[in-house]
């Protein structure tokens, strides 16, 4: 059987769980493709240090320049991370017209275009579904099962660090350090956790299907970014007694334009662009919603297509046995892709309708739940109330618990629809009364109608 030579580049969480998954499955894979996925060599930093899963010596190496050269190596797998050296690993295997497989998404995020166009231009490719939601094929849902589809909005739970800490945060009362750590251990955590917790992980995930969905490729400093960093205890106990749970949100929605969604009774779309929200932040989401049900490392990416109507992708989102299941079938189309001749049968970006919008956040409208601590003395709630009407922005409800110790007391208002940079400005004049004793706590609310 004709056996496709395999240079992995990078044996950490996600190298060592695809060396594990072709150890126990890959006769399986060979029997449905009809060739089977050699590994030829690992490259990484350090060859001599100790590793939860054992390479053979022989194979493992400190220089992934002759591992991608050698002319044995058919298909690139980068799995190192980063963007600096990884991309020279990315170009140099284009280059050589070897077919790349990654996962990392830092990298198609800053370098995405210029990477499709080296692809192109040495007649590869370049896949890339382990970059987005671990085990869950949602690149491949976009790229071609909803080929057929108008995307009109589509939310998702895209980094399973995040989305551990918030579950254990609230079902366990658990401290936001000790979680993260947990989420470190177990290898769901980028190199440099701040890329997770402050929402750039998510971030990246959100403009690469943003950019697949809409058909432009999104720039990273077009992704409205918060991490999760300011969310307390206090917040998620507040959500809940709402009928909420607090997630971190990757969203890209159609905000209006020629191609913004149409009734199925108005007929043909209309063609074109649509001016597109595309953000990361943690929002309230109602308990009813199946988003708010997805707990721990799982992700969950909700897709409303115009033909199909609302889909749900749903699994694993990081750690080495779910992102690799997404690797080995980039290895599985690039090998079959290598017996075909069929190398850019799906190319990895194809610009459409070229001339959509990000809209940038200010200009969009939400609701909002805001935490005040204020002073406890008769005529408060009468000043906030009055600021924000002088904006013309609604309160919805507002609570002040009882039995709170000190002279300050947590107030949370729900905020009817509003623009954000209203929103923004009132809260700045709300923080400066001098009954505020800290400064507000503002969390979007996404209804997810
Ligand atoms: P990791 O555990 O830190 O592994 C990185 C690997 O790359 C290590 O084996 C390291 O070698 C090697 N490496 C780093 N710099 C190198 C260099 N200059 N030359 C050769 N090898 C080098 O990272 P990971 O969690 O597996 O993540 C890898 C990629 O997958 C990242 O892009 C990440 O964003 C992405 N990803 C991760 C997950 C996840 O759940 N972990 C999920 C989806 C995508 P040493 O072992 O010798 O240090
Ligand atoms: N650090 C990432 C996460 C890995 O937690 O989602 C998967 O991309």
């Amino acid at each position: 059987m004709q056996q496709v030579q395999v240079g992995l580049i990078g044996g950490g969480t996600v190298g060592g769980g695809v060396w594990n998954a072709l150890s126990r499955n890959g006769s399986l894979m060979a029997s449905r493709l009809g060739l089977g996925l050699e590994v030829a060599g690992i490259a990484v930093r350090n060859p001599g240090k100790t590793r939860a899963v054992s390479f053979p010596s022989r194979r493992v190496t400190g220089d992934w320049r002759s591992l991608v050269a050698d002319p044995k190596t058919q298909v690139v797998v980068e799995l190192m991370g980063g963007t600096t050296t990884a991309r020279e690993v990315v170009v140099a295997a284009l280059r050589l017209g070897k077919p790349v497989v990654t996962a990392n998404k830092a990298l198609l995020s800053a370098h995405g275009e210029e990477l499709f166009r080296e692809a192109s231009r040495h007649g590869t490719n370049l896949y890339y579904e382990a970059s987005v939601a671990g085990g869950i094929p949602i690149i491949k849902v976009l790229r071609e099962s909803l080929v057929g589809n108008r995307v009109t909005r589509l939310a998702g739970i895209v980094n399973g660090t995040c989305n551990y800490i918030l579950t254990r945060m609230q079902l366990e009362g658990a401290a936001f350090g000790d979680v993260l750590a947990d989420a470190q251990r177990l290898g769901y955590a980028e190199a440099e956790p701040s890329l997770d917790v402050d929402g750039h992980d998510a971030a990246h995930k959100t403009g690469i299907l943003a950019s697949l969905a809409h058909g432009f490729w999104v720039k990273p400093g077009q992704v409205h970014i918060e991490g999760i960093r300011h969310i307390s205890q206090l917040d998620i106990q507040f959500a809940a007694r709402l009928g909420y749970t607090i997630k971190l949100l990757g969203i890209v929605k159609c905000l209006g334009g020629t191609g913004a969604p149409r009734p199925a009774s108005k007929g043909k779309g209309s063609g074109g662009a649509c001016s597109i929200q595309v953000s990361v932040y943690p929002a309230l989401v109602p308990r009813s919603h199946v988003l708010a049900s997805v707990n721990h490392a799982f992700n969950a990416v909700a897709v409303r297509g115009d033909v199909v109507g609302d889909t749900l992708f749903y699994g694993r989102g990081a750690g080495a046995d779910a992102t690799a299941s997404s690797v080995l079938s980039d290895l599985a189309d690039a090998a079959l892709d290598l017996k075909n001749g069929s190398h850019r049968r799906v190319p990895p970006f194809v610009a459409h309708e070229g001339n959509g919008r990000v809209v940038p956040l200010s200009e969009v409208v939400s609701r909002y739940y805001v935490r005040l601590s204020v002073v406890d003395r008769p005529g408060v709630f009468a000043r906030i109330a009055g600021i924000l009407a002088r904006a013309g922005i609604g309160i919805s409800s507002i609570i002040q618990p009882e039995g709170h110790a000190g002279d300050t007391v947590p107030v949370i208002l729900m905020i009817h629809d509003a623009p954000n940079a209203a929103m923004q400005r009132v809260l700045k004049q709300i923080a400066a009364l001098a009954v505020i004793r800290a400064a507000p706590v503002m969390i979007r609310v996404e209804d997810l109608e």
